[in-house]
């Protein structure tokens, strides 16, 4: 079977980190996003994977060449955003029209079984059958109402509160046939949700399948950290500790974290619950840090703290520094000593803070 991933998108939502990164390479507990998927998609069978690229293309290109995971790689670089259907129909050429494929949101995280949507999907005459989630609040995803027999006679993208035709969600996550590349017209942006997808479920064309598993949208911050989150939880190993770790004299670690290897935490400092720390990252003395994730090679200097915060890479907080909930600190950036930077601020990347920052604001 062969998969598209959509992996061409800014990510705005999740600037400053998506300045200097594409989104699908956040990490999640240390691994990029991308290589999770990777993996399931291995796993399922899928032999070929498109990657539909336009934003920071070059880094995927570098990153991963012609095969990763024993999967054939191919590029399908727009030259202008073309939008998930148009970057779909971009693909055209690399996905024939032998057999249904999959396609996924890349930036998503989810364990849904791959091989239970294709055997639905092969149920019935679908030109595609969508993976539906349950959430709580549909107002920021698109909806569908569902028959009996799984058949979306509606999908409405962002209906707003209270006006969700159901609380099932499209997940980001297909089985197209190919006969879909008659509805997406070629060379244009086109949105699969706004465009097409309602005129499938029109005709009668469109199906939904309801999974379980864990599933996640990375696409904002808190969202980030959550994915994190939910992550360590799920975890059978509550503590994990990589190669080469140091943990100095009276350091406490409280469960579940995950430190990559050549970090150093130290004497006195308090880690966790839900810290994930990357590769070589320095914590100095008497540091506290909870429910963030620092990127790696980040310095954490003597008695500053770190709570609800996202730290980029290779970025210093200085000693005494403070970080609060909300925070999402670009890479390379440096916090002066003793600054206290409040609720939701966020720093692009290389900036340095020399003042404390009292309300939220994005520092550019
Ligand atoms: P925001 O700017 O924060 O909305 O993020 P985004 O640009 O990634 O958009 P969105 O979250 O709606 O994208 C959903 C998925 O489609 C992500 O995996 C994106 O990488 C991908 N995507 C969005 N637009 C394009 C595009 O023009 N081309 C390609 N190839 N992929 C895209």
């Amino acid at each position: 079977m062969k998969a598209i991933i959509l992996a061409g998108g800014i990510g705005t939502r999740l600037r400053p980190l998506s300045c200097t990164r594409p989104k699908l390479l956040f990490p999640i507990l240390n691994k990029p996003l991308l290589d999770w998927t990777f993996e399931r998609l291995a796993e399922t069978g899928v032999d070929g994977v498109t990657l539909a690229v336009k934003y920071m293309a070059e880094v995927f290109m570098q990153r991963y060449g012609e095969s990763t995971h024993g999967m054939k790689l191919s590029y399908s670089k727009e030259k202008k955003p073309m939008r998930t259907g148009g970057a779909i129909k971009y693909a055209e050429e690399f996905i024939g029209h032998e057999e249904p494929f999959l396609v996924l949101n890349g930036d998503i995280f989810s364990t849904i079984d791959y091989t239970a949507l294709l055997k639905k999907h092969k149920e019935s005459n679908a030109v595609a059958t969508i993976a539906l989630y349950r959430v709580e609040d549909p107002s920021r995803y698109g909806t569908v109402k569902l028959t009996e027999n799984s058949q979306v006679t509606q999908f409405i993208e962002k209906a707003p509160l209270g006006q969700a035709p159901s609380n099932l969600i499209n997940a980001g996550v297909y089985v197209l046939d190919p006969k879909i590349f008659n509805y997406i017209p070629a060379g244009q942006p086109v949105s699969i949700e706004h465009e097409v997808f309602p005129k499938l479920a029109k005709e009668g064309k469109l199906f939904g399948h309801e999974f379980k598993e864990i599933w996640i949208d990375i696409g904002k911050p808190a969202d980030y950290l959550r994915a994190n989150r939910i992550l360590l939880d799920a975890e059978p190993k509550k503590r994990f500790l990589g190669k080469d770790v140091n943990v100095e004299e009276g350091a406490q670690i409280s469960d579940p974290v995950r430190v990559d290897a050549g970090v150093n935490v130290g004497q006195n400092s308090r880690i966790g619950p839900y810290a994930v720390i990357g590769r070589d990252v320095v914590l100095g003395r008497n540091v506290t840090l909870e429910n963030s994730v620092v990127f790696p090679e980040a310095t954490i200097s003597d008695n500053a703290s770190v709570r609800g915060a996202v730290i980029g890479e290779g970025t210093t907080i200085g000693r005494g520094a403070e970080i609060s909930e909300g925070c999402v600190i670009g890479d390379y950036v440096t916090i002066r000593d003793n600054v206290t930077i409040s609720r939701d601020v966020t720093v692009c990347p290389s900036k340095e803070v020399t003042e404390n920052v009292p309300e939220h604001k994005r520092i550019i």
